[in-house]
């Protein structure tokens, strides 16, 4: 096992044996009995780490076991179509890991005669498959000696190592990287990964770890120094405050969705015809201010002739670093004749029934409920 890097303001110093031992003692006595703990099946186990790096451990468990019903190995879902994936995936969010997932399966498949890649540079080669997911998966299915870096293990090694300077800047990257590494000598990788990613999750949490309880307290320099909370530090992001505005144009019992409206996560995801507004704090220009008029335009680009807008009430959702007010209005409207949808764009009426069939974006179910509940 390679020592710990020490160039840099922060030499990260060699975990020592007994710690390693401390933390897999803890582990063996505290972890949870998760289903994909109890499988070496490594499908199983990139399911498991694609569908965990965004989503809570709770609601992971009953999804995951439903999605490898439906899908139950690689050649299953690699000869699934894309929508049937996606809407597999719906309400976990962050679907573009679900195109990951899928394009990773096709390509282990058709490029690789179905022959589960088991070494990380291998899987990081794998098309959507990034450093962590790589990295847990040679690690956890594979034994390689490498460890999984989440948000919660991150916690944990910048706490522990004492780390302060953002972990996002790749040079941090790499040397939390070769520390974490060093606390693998002699030990299961996949067991050291997850007992740190268990430690993040249940002891050194970001707010009032219970260092107290923490297997890696003696040794930890952030415990030592009193600087828990302060790690690791965060770059700043800006959050933004968006308004848009939705259309429901409805027309014999069914609903005129789109997608491709935009680009990024939602570029799969059915959705009412949306605009995303000028941002809250920007200057207004003149005449170009109401979020109402720029969606009245829109729904003519779609060959919808609005004679009404009638605001029926405001979603609030976030995605990334939006916060995002979403006023859904009623449009009637005329149709104006079949226009080409707008480039990338698909549009087309459903049923509410149908639309639940669809890979439906999170902010089109919530305006489906605004409807059901009484406008
Ligand atoms: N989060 C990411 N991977 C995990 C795992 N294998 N067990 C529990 N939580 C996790
Ligand atoms: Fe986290 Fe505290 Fe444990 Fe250090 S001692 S790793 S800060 S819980």
């Amino acid at each position: 096992m390679p020592a710990a890097s020490t160039e840099g303001p922060h030499p990260a110093p060699r975990f020592a044996a007994a710690a390693g031992r401390a933390l897999l003692h803890w582990y063996e006595a505290e972890r949870r009995d998760l289903p994909w703990r109890r499988t070496t099946d490594p499908y199983r186990i990139l399911v498991s780490e694609i569908m965990l790096q965004q989503t809570r451990v709770e609601t992971v468990v009953p999804r995951y076991a439903r999605f490898l019903q439906r899908f139950p190995d690689l050649t299953a879902l690699a000869s699934a179509a894309p929508d049937e994936v996606l809407a597999e995936w719906s309400g976990l969010g962050y679907y573009r890991r679900a195109r990951s997932l899928h394009a990773a399966a096709r390509a282990i498949v058709h490029e690789q005669a179905g022959e589960f890649p088991r070494e990380y540079g291998a899987l990081r080669a794998l098309p959507g498959i990034g450093d962590y997911t790589a990295a847990a998966v040679a690690a956890i299915a594979f034994g390689e000696p490498h460890v999984g870096i989440d948000g919660n293990v991150n916690r944990v090694l910048c706490r522990y190592f004492g780390v302060a300077e953002a972990p996002t800047r790749a040079a941090v990257r790499r040397q939390l990287t070769s520390a974490a590494a060093s606390l693998l000598d002699e030990h299961a990788p996949g067991d050291v990964t997850q007992a740190l990613m268990e430690l993040g999750a249940r002891v050194c949490t970001p707010k009032s770890p219970g260092c107290a309880d923490c297997p890696l307290g003696p040794r930890c320099i952030a415990a030592a120094e009193g600087t828990q909370e302060l790690l690791p530090v965060r770059r700043k992001q800006e959050i933004r405050n968006v308004l848009e505005a939705a259309g429901v144009v409805a027309r014999g019992g069914r609903f005129l969705l789109a997608r491709g409206q935009r680009p990024g996560v939602l570029a799969d995801m059915w959705e009412f015809p949306t605009r995303d507004s000028r941002l809250r704090q920007s200057i207004v220009a003149e005449g170009d201010d109401d979020p109402a008029d720029d969606l009245r335009r829109y729904l003519a680009e779609l060959g919808q002739e609005v004679v009404s807008l009638r605001p029926v009430g405001e979603i609030r959702h976030g995605i990334t670093s939006r916060r995002i007010a979403c006023t859904v209005y009623r449009a009637d409207s005329l149709a104006t004749g079949a226009r080409p949808a707008p480039e990338n764009a698909e549009l087309n009426w459903f049923t509410r029934a149908e639309a639940r069939q669809l890979p439906l974006a999170a902010s089109a179910k919530r305006i489906f409920e605004l409807l059901q509940s009484g406008t």
